[in-house]
Parts: structure tokens; C-alpha cells; sequence
């Protein structure tokens, strides 16, 4: 599957199908590496996709949710199937983020980042437009948290299917970018789970 060029309608029935039961766990993994509940925070996704985290993020209590996708065809998924609710949703690329400084608690990204075409760009602009003390969160995968059993199904399904087209990121490059723009990095990750940078600014 080609998730670049994918109209949405692929994604979120992949979504349905085998990720559904891991967003809850990715909340856990934001609220275990912020040290605190989402309520009354603001929180920015971007590559929100169908919106599955919006919804995560808007039952948590956040008190302003901002879906940010370069996709249309995906945010009409996340506002047409109820999932992004109050959320705000914005069409861009995270190349190009149309905030002020120092807007959001938390900026959150899974399974987008391997798409930007310009990360070190796309990081500037996190860091400008979290708060200080903030936190971003950006990584792919299924979650450090997630019971095994809904990653058993995932790795089951994927065997079946054919090669990902998903293009490749080494997180230590990520992660040497983020060091170079400054703040505190930390990288979690687990074998067949994925990765995220913890990003304290
Ligand atoms: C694999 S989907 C993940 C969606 C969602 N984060 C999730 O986990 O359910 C990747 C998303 O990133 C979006 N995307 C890709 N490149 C982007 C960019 N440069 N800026 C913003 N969104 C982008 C795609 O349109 C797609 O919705």
C-alpha cells in the first residue's frame, strides 16, 4: 500500500480493522512521556490522518485539539465519521505550519513523519510554536504500551500482506536533528512496536 497517495478511504478501514484498538494505548505512551493528563491541555497532531487520536485527545479532556493534515480527502474522513468532534482541523503540510509561537502543550505525530519532505524544516517550526516546557511526541508504529495481543494481530496481518511502501526513517537522524535545534530528546522504542522522540523543549 502506498499511504502517500492514498485517498484515506484505505487507511481508515486499516484503521478499523487492526488500529483501533492501539489508540487508546498511544494516549497512554503521550500521558506516560509528558508526566501528566492531557485535561486542559492543547494539543496540535500533525498528520492526523482519519483522525483516531483526535478522538483520543478530545476524551481525555485536552482543551483544544488541532488536526493538521496535507491531505483533504483525510481530515473530510475525520469530520464526516464524528471522530475529530470539536476539533480544529487544518489543511498543511508540517513543512509549513500556519501557528504563532509558543501555541500548543503538546505537538503529537505518528506515522507521518516518514513522509516530510523537509524534517529538519518541519522541526523548527515545532519548536517555535510549542510552549516552553512543551512537549512534542513523534514517532510511527504501535504503541510501547500496547497489550501484545493487538500487536500479535498486526504482525499476523501484515505477514499476509504485501511489502509496505512506507518509506524508511532512522530515528538517530531524527533525533541528531532535534538535538541541533536544541531542548531535551529521548528515544523510546521496542523491537515490532516503533519508536517515538520525546522532544522536551
Ligand atoms: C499513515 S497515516 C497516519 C494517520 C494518523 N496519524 C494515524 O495514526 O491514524 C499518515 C498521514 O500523514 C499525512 N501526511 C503525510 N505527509 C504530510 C505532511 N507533509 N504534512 C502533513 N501531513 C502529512 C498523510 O496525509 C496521512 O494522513
Amino acid at each position: 500500500m502506498d499511504w502517500k497517495n492514498d485517498n484515506g478511504e484505505h487507511f481508515e478501514s486499516h484503521a478499523e480493522d487492526f488500529l483501533r484498538p492501539v489508540y487508546p494505548w498511544l494516549l497512554r505512551d503521550l500521558e506516560n512521556a509528558t508526566e501528566r493528563s492531557l485535561r486542559g491541555m492543547k494539543i496540535l497532531e500533525l498528520g492526523c490522518g482519519p483522525g483516531f487520536m483526535l478522538e483520543q485527545f478530545l476524551a481525555a479532556h485536552a482543551k483544544k485539539v488541532v488536526g493538521l493534515d496535507l491531505s483533504h480527502k483525510m481530515l473530510l474522513r475525520a469530520r464526516n465519521s464524528g471522530r475529530a468532534g470539536a476539533a480544529q482541523l487544518i489543511q498543511a503540510d508540517a513543512c509549513n505550519l500556519p501557528f504563532i509561537a509558543e501555541s500548543f502543550d503538546i505537538v503529537f505525530s505518528r506515522g507521518s513523519v516518514f513522509f516530510w519532505n523537509d524534517i529538519e524544516r518541519a522541526m523548527h517550526q515545532i519548536k517555535n510554536i510549542l510552549k516552553p516546557s512543551g512537549t512534542a511526541l513523534i514517532g510511527g508504529g504501535y504503541g510501547l504500551s500496547t497489550p501484545q495481543v493487538y500487536i500479535d494481530a498486526i504482525i499476523q496481518h501484515y505477514a499476509l500482506q504485501p511489502k509496505s511502501k512506507i518509506p524508511r526513517l532512522d530515528f538517530t537522524i531524527l533525533q541528531a536533528i532535534a538535538n541541533k535545534i536544541g531542548g531535551k530528546t529521548e528515544i523510546l522504542q521496542a523491537k515490532k512496536r516503533g519508536f517515538w522522540l520525546k522532544w522536551q523543549i
